[in-house]
């Protein structure tokens, strides 16, 4: 696995520093209030997994998995549903935790099929997020790092299913994907 890794872009390190100080800001901005995590499925669970243990607020966790229809490897903005949440989110905050926000088509599906819902509010938090990848806007409220471009794994982020299991992010090495 490591001749497939051009570099590390993120630490274990950086990545929970930061994601302690998202946690911090949502203690702040979520105090006294509900608060429902969801974690989009596959890639935010370790996200989830450690940005949910920062936090001192009581949350709770629900998890919703989607599928990008449409060809090739970017995300078409036609969402597919395949498993949605276990329960209802009338009245309900909601903070989406994400790994990466890249075109942000997405984000931005998910943020407008949960505010049909009829919740009190919806949110983003995610860790990386590709600003000259937009495809959309999306209003983000937490991210831990804007990034360049490029083809990122680990820390949930797959190629093809593999490295999501890397406790970083690094940069895939050109021979992987080419
Ligand atoms: C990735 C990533 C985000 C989405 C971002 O998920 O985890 O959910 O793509 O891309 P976008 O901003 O261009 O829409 P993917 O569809 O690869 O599924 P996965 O989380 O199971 O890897
Ligand atoms: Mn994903
Ligand atoms: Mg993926």
């Amino acid at each position: 696995m490591g001749d497939d890794l051009a570099s590390v872009m993120l630490t274990e390190a950086q990545i929970q520093d930061r994601l302690r100080e998202l946690a911090a800001e949502i203690d702040a901005d979520y105090a006294g209030q509900d608060l429902l995590l969801v974690g989009v499925l596959k890639g935010a669970v370790m996200v989830m997994a450690d940005l949910a243990r920062a936090l001192h607020h009581p949350a709770e966790m629900d998890w919703m998995a989607v599928s990008s229809y449409g060809s090739g490897t970017k995300s078409s903005g036609v969402v597919r549903i395949l498993k949605d949440l276990d329960r209802d989110i009338t009245g309900r905050n909601v903070l989406i935790v994400e790994d990466i926000v890249d075109s942000g088509l997405t984000l931005s599906w998910l943020q407008s099929n949960l505010r049909s819902r009829g919740p009190a509010s919806v949110s983003i938090c995610t860790l990386l997020r590709k600003p000259a990848a937009a495809k959309v806007e999306v209003e983000v409220r937490y991210v831990g790092f804007d990034i360049d471009p490029e083809f990122v794994v680990g820390y949930g982020l797959d190629y093809a299913e593999k490295y999501r299991n890397l406790p970083f992010v690094g940069t895939l090495a050109p021979h992987v994907y080419s």
